[in-house]
C-alpha cells in the first residue's frame, strides 16, 4: 500500500519526538510491582500517571472474586449483550450500579468509552441538538459525530454560556441534551454542577454527567461530583467507567428514565461488541462494594492529594486546579515539558506527558494522578524529583536549550 497521506502529519510528529530521544507515548512498563510502582526496564518507578485512585487493581477480594469468575465461567462470552453475552453476572451488576446511584436502572457497556458513545447515539440523532462542554473527553465527542445530532459547545465549566446557548434554540431547548463531566481528566477541576442542574431545570432538557473521575473519588459513598453537590436525583443520565477508581475495565450509564430498556437495542455501541468478561465483572462488583465503604480510602486520598499538590506549589509550579486525585502541572513550552517529562521518567518517576492539541490550551501538562495507596514517602519522593529538575543547570541534556 501506498503511503498513507492522513498517516504523514502523526509520523513525522512521532520523528520528532524520535530524533529528541523522548517518547512519551510509547512507555512500556515491564512489571507491575503494587499499584503505585512498576519496574521501567531495571528501574523502580512511582507510578503517578494512571487512574488508580483508590490503588484497587491489587485488592485481594477482588482478584479472588475475579478468580472464582474465571474458574466457574470461563475467560470470555465470546459474544454481544443482545445475542449470546449476556450472563447473570451482567444483570448483577446492573443491579449493583443501578442500587449504588439509588436509580431505576442502569446497563453495562464494555469500556467508559463505549458508555459515552453509546448513550449519546442513542439519545440523540440528526435532526436533535447535543450541547457539551468545549473540554469534554474524546469519547464525548465522538458519541456525538456518532449520534449524526447538531452539536453545540459552551465554554468551558461556563453556566451562563451554557445558558445563552440554550436560550437561543428557544423551544427547542426542552429536547436538548447536555452532556458534562465532573471532575475534568486533564486539569482535575471541577463541574459546578448545581448551576447545571439549575440551568437544565430551567430549560426542562436533559442532563448526562460522566462521573469518569469523580466515582470514587467524591461523596461520601464515592457517587461521585453528583453526590458531593446533592444532586444525583436531578442528574438524568450518570455515566462512567470502571477502569479508575475500580481498577477494572467497562462502563455504565444509571438513570430513572423509562426507556433504558428500549435503549439497549439501539444503541450501536452496545449491540455490536462482546459483552465484558465474567472476570472483570466479578472484580468491579466486588471493587463497588468496597468503593461504596471506602471512606477511608477517600480520606488518604485527598491527604495524598493535598500533600503533592502542596508540595509542586511551593516549588512554584503552576497548578491545573486546587488540590484533587488530578494535578496538573502547566508547562508553558512544549520542548520544556518533553524534557521535564523524560527527567522524572528517568529519575523514577511516571507521569502523563499532555502536549496541543490534547490539552485545553495553548499550554502543555504533566499530569499527576495521585493513588490512596500511595505512601506518603512516595508523594515526597515525587515532589522532591520535580525539585531536582529545577536545580539541574542550564546545560543539563534534560534542559531546553536556551537560545
Ligand atoms: C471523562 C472520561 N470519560 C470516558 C473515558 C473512557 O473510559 P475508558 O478508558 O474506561 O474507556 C475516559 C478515559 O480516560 C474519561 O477520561
Amino acid at each position: 500500500m501506498k503511503s498513507n497521506p492522513r498517516l504523514r502529519a502523526t509520523q513525522a510528529a512521532k520523528e520528532e519526538l524520535s530524533r529528541l530521544g523522548v517518547d512519551p507515548f510509547s512507555v512500556q512498563i515491564d512489571r507491575i510491582v503494587t499499584p503505585t510502582v512498576g519496574m521501567i526496564g531495571e528501574r523502580e518507578t512511582i507510578l503517578a500517571g494512571t487512574n488508580n485512585y483508590l490503588g484497587m487493581t491489587f485488592n485481594a477480594e477482588c482478584i479472588a472474586a475475579a478468580k472464582e469468575a474465571l474458574e466457574t465461567s470461563g475467560t470470555g462470552t465470546t459474544g454481544s449483550r443482545m445475542a449470546n453475552g449476556t450472563y447473570a453476572l451482567h444483570h448483577e451488576l446492573e443491579k449493583d450500579i443501578a442500587r449504588f446511584y439509588g436509580k431505576r436502572d442502569a446497563i453495562v457497556f464494555s469500556t467508559g468509552y463505549q458508555a459515552n458513545l453509546g448513550m449519546i447515539s442513542a439519545l440523540v440523532g440528526p435532526g436533535d441538538t447535543v450541547v457539551i462542554d468545549a473540554d469534554s473527553h474524546a469519547s464525548i465527542y465522538d458519541g456525538c459525530a456518532l449520534s449524526g445530532a447538531n452539536v453545540i459547545r459552551f465554554r468551558h465549566n461556563d453556566p451562563e454560556d451554557l445558558n445563552k446557548r440554550l436560550r437561543r434554540l428557544g423551544d427547542a431547548a426542552k429536547d436538548v441534551l447536555v452532556v458534562v463531566e465532573g471532575i475534568y481528566s486533564m486539569m482535575g477541576d471541577r463541574a459546578p454542577l448545581r448551576e447545571f442542574v439549575e440551568i437544565k431545570k430551567l430549560y426542562g432538557c436533559a442532563l448526562l454527567v460522566d462521573e469518569a473521575h469523580s466515582i470514587g473519588v467524591l461523596g461520601e459513598k464515592g457517587q461521585g461530583l453528583c453526590e458531593e453537590e446533592g444532586v444525583v436525583e436531578d442528574i438524568d443520565f450518570i455515566v462512567g467507567t470502571f477502569s479508575k477508581s475500580l481498577g477494572n475495565t467497562g462502563g455504565y450509564c444509571a438513570s430513572d428514565n423509562e426507556q433504558m430498556e428500549a435503549l439497549r437495542y439501539t444503541s450501536r455501541p452496545y449491540v455490536f461488541t462482546a459483552s465484558l468478561p465474567p472476570a472483570t465483572i466479578a472484580a468491579t462488583r466486588k471493587a463497588l462494594e468496597l468503593l461504596e465503604k471506602g471512606q477511608a480510602l477517600r480520606h488518604q486520598l485527598t491527604s495524598n492529594a493535598n500533600q503533592l499538590h502542596a508540595g509542586l506549589e511551593a516549588l512554584g509550579f503552576k497548578l491545573g486546579a486546587p488540590a484533587n486525585a488530578v494535578v496538573a502541572v502547566i508547562i508553558e513550552d512544549k520542548l520544556d515539558a518533553l524534557h521535564m517529562w523524560d527527567y522524572l521518567l528517568k529519575h523514577g518517576v511516571y507521569v502523563n506527558l499532555m502536549v496541543p492539541p490534547a490539552t485545553p490550551g495553548s499550554y502543555s501538562l504533566l499530569r499527576c494522578s495521585v493513588s490512596a495507596a500511595h505512601t506518603s514517602e512516595q508523594i515526597q519522593t515525587i515532589c522532591d524529583t520535580f525539585a531536582s529538575w529545577l536545580a539541574l543547570p542550564e546545560d543539563s541534556p534534560y534542559r531546553r536549550p536556551q537560545a
